[in-house]
């Protein structure tokens, strides 16, 4: 799915167009700039893959190649509720794996995707530091220990029953 980007990651490409000449052109620039990029926008979107593109004269698509080749950079937007499922040995042996298929047929994604209203991402990531607590999650800045693949349909419904609530109140006001 490629995402439209909001006003406030427009804002955000315009003031990296603005530094790239700064950076140079060489085609050595490559990574420090989707590092640059990804670090503002914290994804590469379609636009900023032409963007670079242009700035190094090469095509889109060698853009694309190289920095699929690595996996520090994604392609989607992280959402509201950025979902990381460890899948470090401990949590492996735990049925991570589960949990992260749980949670890309609940959200209806793929792992590295993002649902269509931004609100939930799932990414697999290595180990998180706390293997007594296996299987882990990583939810925004919360760890949930000891997850069991029952409890995706509970969390994903707690977090929307949440925005929900916000939105009501914003309404309100
Ligand atoms: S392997 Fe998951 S927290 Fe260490």
């Amino acid at each position: 799915m490629n995402f439209v980007l909001d006003a406030q990651e427009k804002s955000l490409l315009e003031q990296i167009k603005t530094k790239l000449p700064e950076i140079g052109n060489d085609r050595s620039k490559l990574i420090p700039v989707l590092q640059l990029i990804q670090a503002k926008l914290a994804y590469l979107p379609a636009e900023a893959i032409h963007v670079v593109a242009a700035h190094l004269d090469i095509s889109p698509s060698e853009v694309y190649g190289v920095a699929t080749f690595y996996n520090q950079f994604r392609f989607h937007p992280p959402g509201k509720n950025a979902v990381k499922v460890c899948l470090g040995t401990a949590c492996h042996v735990k049925g991570g794996d589960i949990i992260l298929e749980n949670f890309e047929r609940k959200l209806e994604i793929k792992e590295g995707e993002t649902t269509a209203d931004r609100e939930f991402s799932v990414d697999r990531v290595a180990c998180v530091g706390c293997c007594a607590l296996a299987p882990v999650i990583v939810v925004g800045e919360t760890v949930h220990g000891h997850m069991q693949p029952s409890k995706v349909e509970g969390l994903v419904l707690r977090a929307r029953i949440e925005k929900e609530k916000q939105e009501r109140e914003k309404q309100q006001k």
